[in-house]
């Protein structure tokens, strides 16, 4: 007999159908006993009566969570018992069969209501229970339905969705890199990638011309409520396009975002509103606005955009770069605005060369990033000159940027959103950790799976380690 999804028993109405899923609660009205049937589509009223002995007595012994098969017919529910609140709540189900799959002891925490008043280490440790909360399970269902959309959207627009490595070689975007150990090279190290920015671009060289990827970016930074060690980025790029080609494409597809997925939201300025660096500096303090007029208002989405960022800034102790004067404001591979091609190409004025650089805000968050690329190798290198690598270094740790440059590469550029961060925004959530299915702790933790942990003497002579420190205690 096929399975029914909870959701659609109230179909039919007169059917014997099966279901499985868990109790979610359980009580007993003088005789009668009912139990609410969970699973992943919604909850179905469920009733066992004295006259089927055998059922209804295990049906006594049933305590929630514990998961269920069930066989009955679907029926109407009495006048008074309807509930409107849920889809299933004109029927119930009068049980024929009932088999226990599987038992439950008590769980470590309630998961009912939203959940955010618990110890949330408890809520990592036994996150897999977290999940079957409500307010969870829709927003990683919800977060599905968004990237779901844009896969169809970028998909329609001719961009082709690529996979780039994980074990790889730094790339600068302003943290320090995770590590891995090479065995085959003692003493060798991957970096894991902080976004795929060199690939993407490469992918570029290679005339793929407009690609995306919903891609997993590693940074050993310290997490807050907007940033993940761990985090996912919708990263594209492509070729032949100038700032408006990738701002106008961004902002179409937010558009679409908000319409289709969330109707009841609304969007306080379209086009978004464009703002000079310079000019957020001055009249907010802040590159990242929050442009809402009434901000107590939740369904109220203020984008903007900041533009005309400096490409160099000074005295900065941003992570990945030498100790030089200059770092870049984003990162390397920008390319400055025309006007200012020149004076990058000579390393003149530096201070003034403004970059094409264009990041997108959401109510005072930054959602994504983006610029056009410098695509020669003069003009790559001489950025690298700027922020003080020395010849041998460029060589070393771009010289297949430079390289590839040198065999016809199309003028490029691209945007990345970060999007974990979007979808809490858009689910009104307080950190991006309540949208992602396993985060980590403010310390870089996975309480459920214990790691970081040690690895075992084998692994690390293979390895070519040797741990000097004395392992730090764990909390
Ligand atoms: P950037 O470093 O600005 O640009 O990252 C793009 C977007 O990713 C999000 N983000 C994060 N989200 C969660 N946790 C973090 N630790 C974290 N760090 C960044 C932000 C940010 O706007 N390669 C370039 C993109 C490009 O130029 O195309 C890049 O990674 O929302």
């Amino acid at each position: 007999m096929p399975r029914f999804l909870i959701k659609d028993t109230a179909k039919h109405v007169g059917e014997k159908v099966r279901v499985c899923g868990w109790v979610n609660t359980w009580r007993a009205h003088g005789k009668i006993l009912f139990i609410d049937l969970r699973d992943i589509s919604g909850v179905l009223q469920v009733v066992f009566v004295p006259s089927s002995p055998e059922v209804y007595e295990l049906a006594k012994t049933l305590r929630p969570e514990w998961t269920v098969e069930i066989i009955g017919q679907i029926v109407k529910r009495p006048e008074n018992m309807v509930n409107e609140k849920i889809e299933t709540g004109q029927v119930e189900m009068s049980v024929e069969n009932l088999k226990v799959l599987s038992k439950a002891e008590t769980l470590p925490f309630s998961i009912e209501g939203d959940g955010y008043d618990i110890n949330e280490e408890i809520r990592m440790k036994y996150r897999y229970l977290d999940l079957r909360r409500e307010r969870l399970k829709n927003n990683l269902i919800v977060r599905h339905k968004l990237i779901q959309f844009v896969r169809n959207f970028l998909s329609q627009e001719n961009f082709i969705e690529i996979e780039t490595p994980i074990l790889t070689k730094s790339t600068p975007e302003g943290a320090r890199d995770y590590v891995v150990p090479s065995r085959m090279e003692a003493g060798s190290f991957y970096a894991l990638p902080q976004s795929p920015q060199q690939y993407k671009q490469l992918l570029m060289a290679g005339g793929l011309e407009k690609y995306f990827q919903i891609a997993k970016c590693l940074r050993d930074e310290d997490p807050r409520g907007d940033r993940q060690p761990e985090f996912t980025q919708l990263d594209m790029e492509a070729s032949f396009v100038e700032q408006a080609d990738v701002m106008d494409l961004t902002e179409r597809l937010l558009i679409s975002i908000v319409k289709n997925l969330y109707p009841n939201k609304k969007i306080q300025e379209t086009p978004f509103p464009r703002i000079d660096y310079k000019d957020a500096m001055a009249k907010y303090k802040t590159d990242r606005p929050d442009l809402r007029k009434d901000k107590t208002d939740k369904d109220v989405l203020a984008f903007c955009w900041v533009v005309n960022f400096p490409f160099f800034k000074t005295g900065s102790d941003e992570l990945g770069y030498p100790d030089g004067k200059w770092k870049p404001t984003h990162n390397p591979f920008s390319r400055p605005k025309e006007e200012f091609m020149e004076d990058l190409l000579h390393k003149k004025n530096i201070e003034k060369i403004l970059t094409t650089q264009y990041d997108i805000i959401l109510n005072g968050f930054e959602i994504g990033g983006g610029s056009i690329r410098n695509h020669t190798p003069e003009a790559l290198e001489k950025v690298f000159e700027i922020v003080g690598y020395k010849k041998e270094t460029i060589i070393e740790k771009f010289g297949h940027m430079m390289e590839a440059f040198k065999y016809g590469a199309p003028p490029h550029g691209g945007i990345a959103w970060g999007l974990d961060r979007l979808v809490s925004l858009m689910q009104d959530e307080p950190n991006i950790r309540e949208v992602i299915a396993f985060p980590k702790t403010g310390d870089g933790r996975d309480p459920m799976m214990n790691a970081p942990s040690e690895i075992s003497k084998n692994q690390l002579e293979e390895l070519h380690i040797k741990i000097e420190t004395p392992k730090k205690k764990k909390k």
